[in-house]
């Protein structure tokens, strides 16, 4: 499973950061965050509104764009030694800098000499959906749009929403959507994660994402199941993620499977991997354990991913090389 080339497009970067790693920075800068782990060293949470809170006491310890430098390289190197050839990553001008655009552009120049000097080292392309955070507000999510749309570039090409998606509607944020599709930029949101199918469907039909992060809650309304179909709207689903956040009690339970079978358009990915105790590796090992895929499978999986990169057309062609080279 290693060996499989992977693309994975929902990748939160503070959310990719080992323990360990937060904990360095932690020492480093004489900062007590030793209540967000458990005796064993790992994250500790007990539900998804924990998990937000622990996430985002994790992020106190990063503080400069040099730790972002350093967070990118151990997030890509990890990736990359799971056989991830490409990886987008969620980037939160919330968390560099508190969303000033000056800031910003210092952060994201960091994040950038990570991914060039990662791609040097270890062959790995990172491309950057700038995200904002749902629970933190429709004029917060203004700020990082155009945060966004002042760095859109080859690099930084999508804009996209994380966070509680209990709170609000995808509608209060349609202003910031509008502002990053008016920059050029590709869109996603987090969506039928923790809000049902009407959650989906707002994101599609409101918001005019193309990606949905997560989207695994269609699968209660078939009429919704179909229309993601006819669109072509590509689900970045996480089952590991799912899981270990209690939306399902298992991979069986999973309805990534059924709605690839009804033939929406999965692609695979881990979320937030130590907190979540996964890998791409470990996601691939299950899905081949507990549904029988196969290779095929899994290139059909990393095909689709290719389609859906928000990437320009030279570093899809790159990738398609690289995917067909290991077929
Ligand atoms: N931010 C990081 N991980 C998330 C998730 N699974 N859902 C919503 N926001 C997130
Ligand atoms: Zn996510």
């Amino acid at each position: 499973m290693r060996d499989l080339p992977k693309m994975e497009l929902h990748l939160h970067l503070e959310g990719a950061a080992p323990p360990s790693f937060v904990r360095g920075l932690a020492a480093e800068k004489s900062i007590d965050i030793s209540g967000i782990f458990d005796p064993a060293g790992a994250y500790a949470y007990r539900d998804f509104p924990e998990f937000l809170k622990v996430y985002e006491a994790a992020c106190t310890v990063l503080q400069t764009p040099q730790d972002f430098y350093r967070l990118t390289r151990a997030v890509l190197e990890q990736s990359a030694a799971q056989g991830v050839i490409y990886s987008e990553a969620f980037l939160s001008p919330d968390f560099c800098g508190g969303r000033d655009v000056a800031a910003w552009r210092e952060y994201l120049a960091a994040i950038e000499e990570a991914a060039r000097d990662a791609e040097a080292a270890e062959g790995i392309l990172l491309r950057g959906v700038v995200t904002c955070i749902r629970h933190f507000g429709p004029d917060a999510a203004r700020e990082t749009a155009l945060c966004a749309a002042e760095t859109a570039s080859a690099f930084v090409t999508g804009f996209g929403m994380g966070g509680d998606e209990s709170k609000g509607r995808q509608g209060d944020f349609a202003w910031a959507f509008d502002c990053a599709k008016e920059a050029g930029l590709r869109m996603t949101t987090h969506a039928g994660e923790w809000g049902g199918p009407e959650s989906v469907r707002e994101a599609v039909e409101t918001l005019g994402v193309e990606r949905i992060g997560h989207g695994v809650r269609a699968i209660e309304d078939r009429d919704l199941v179909e229309q993601l179909v006819e669109r072509g709207t590509v689900l970045e689903v996480c089952p590991g993620s799912n899981i270990a956040l209690g939306l399902y009690p298992s991979l069986s339970a999973h309805p990534v499977d059924r709605l690839r079978m009804a033939g929406a358009k999965v692609t695979i990915s881990t979320d937030d991997p130590p907190f979540f105790h996964t890998s791409m590796s470990l996601e691939y090992q299950r899905l081949a354990d507990t549904f029988g895929w196969e290779e095929a499978d899994f290139a059909d999986i990393a095909q689709t991913a290719l389609d859906a990169a928000f990437c320009d057309a030279e570093t899809r062609k790159k990738l398609e090389q690289r995917l067909k080279k290991s077929a």
